[in-house]
């Protein structure tokens, strides 16, 4: 037990939270919430993946209660030491493979971190609390951060997602997901680990990695790219600004009881080809001097073929955080969307270094065990 750590935290109440995936869209907003908002330490692990981007952090990089480790959440050796030395009050695990399309090309990648890496994470932090005293263990929480994609499809129905919903989900990516939900909710039921459980609708907003539909949209289009629509366009998913589900992980981290779990949403539910036209009026008002060879950025909507075991509709209902925790997302679609929109249109630098690969490159403060 590092005894400063412990001396501290009983003195200023702040506490140690180990954040897996900080480097990833929603894992950076997580720790730029925390680090701006609040007086708790973060360590970030992230194996740095394609998807893991450090010039997401930079703004809070240089923080003193900001520290990154490049480790992989399967590596269990080196995860046992890091807990041992930061001593984590909360350990919220975002780190995963996350984009559906390359769970159908590919599936290892997912297996491995998304089940295997959620394995050795438990197993950790299982022999971890084992160890900690009556105090410590009182506060210790695992917050495992998962998707509503474990529920399946929803279909053409007006039904919701909720916290009683059954496990049904169709591509490789929520497979993976629902297998570490299971293995969380076991790690739980067996050996009293103090485990929380969130599953998310989709999230948009800055920083997001250009796989994913809103982000890609946008940059095709100004690149005056095809706008690939898969099949119809009208599957529906139900969109969330990523501060307002970076400010639902904290609240649920720190205020949720043992065992909880929570459906997050945002009450906007949105069928792709809306999403794709209302991108498309903004660029008009944004960003309205195009590449010569487009008149409309409407025009570059193209419908592909469609994703396979492609599912139609998530919604969820969010009463349960809001009732039991207070939480209420505070953007429409209207103001996130337009929020996104501006935030790649201003940040030059940071859209061109993922385009040329150099966000690679970025300066690694690695945390050094002592
Ligand atoms: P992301 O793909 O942007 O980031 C994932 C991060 O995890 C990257 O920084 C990557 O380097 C890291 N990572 C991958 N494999 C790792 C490994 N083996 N060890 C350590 N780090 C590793 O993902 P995101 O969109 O920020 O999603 C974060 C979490 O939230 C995921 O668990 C995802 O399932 C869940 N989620 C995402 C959404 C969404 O709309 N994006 C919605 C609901 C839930
Ligand atoms: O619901 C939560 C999930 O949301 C998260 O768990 C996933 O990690 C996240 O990637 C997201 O999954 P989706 O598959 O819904 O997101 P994506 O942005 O890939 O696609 C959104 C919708 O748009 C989906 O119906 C597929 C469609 N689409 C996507 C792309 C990339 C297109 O029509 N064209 C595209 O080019």
């Amino acid at each position: 037990m590092n005894l400063t750590i412990l001396t501290n935290l009983q003195k200023d109440n702040t506490m140690n939270i180990l954040v897996t995936g900080g480097a990833g869209f929603i894992g950076s907003a997580v720790i730029r919430y925390i680090i701006m908002n609040t007086s708790n330490r973060v360590l970030n692990i992230d194996k740095l993946t394609y998807a893991g981007n450090l010039k997401s952090l930079s703004n809070i990089c240089n923080n003193p209660r900001y520290k990154f480790s490049q480790t992989d959440i399967c590596n269990q050796q080196k995860l046992i030491e890091i807990f041992d030395d930061f001593c984590p009050d909360i350990v919220m695990n975002l780190a995963a493979e996350t984009h559906v399309d390359k769970s159908i090309v590919g599936s290892a990648d997912f297996i491995n971190t998304n089940i295997i890496g959620t394995y050795t994470m438990l197993e950790v932090s299982r022999q971890y609390y084992d160890k900690l005293d009556t105090f410590k263990k009182s506060q210790f929480k695992f917050h495992h951060i998962s998707t509503d994609e474990v529920y399946g499809d929803l279909g053409d129905t007006q039904k919701l997602f909720d916290e009683n919903t059954n496990y049904a989900p169709s591509s490789p990516y929520s497979a993976s997901k629902a297998s570490s939900d299971h293995l969380v909710k076991a790690w739980g039921k067996t050996y009293g680990l103090p485990i929380i459980i969130t599953n998310c609708s989709n999230n948009y907003g800055p920083y997001q990695f250009p796989e994913k539909l809103i982000p890609l949209t946008i940059l095709n289009a100004l690149d005056g790219n095809p706008l690939p629509i898969y099949g119809s366009g009208q599957q529906i998913r139900d969109w969330l600004y990523v501060d307002d589900h970076a400010s639902a992980l904290y609240l649920v981290a720190t205020q949720a009881d043992i065992g909880k779990t929570y459906v997050i949403g945002g009450n906007n539910q949105q069928k792709n080809i809306d999403v794709v036209q209302k991108i498309c009026q903004l660029l008009e008002e944004l960003a309205p001097h195009k590449p010569p060879h487009i008149k409309y950025y409407k025009d570059l909507i193209t419908h592909t073929q469609d994703r396979l075991g492609h599912d139609f509709r998530y919604a969820i209902n969010s009463n349960k955080i809001e009732r039991e925790l207070g939480w209420k997302p505070k953007e429409t679609f209207e103001t996130g969307l337009k929020k996104t929109v501006n935030w790649y249109l201003e940040n030059v630098d940071w859209v061109r270094d993922v385009k040329t690969g150099d966000y690679k490159k970025w300066l690694k403060n690695q945390y050094t065990i002592n």
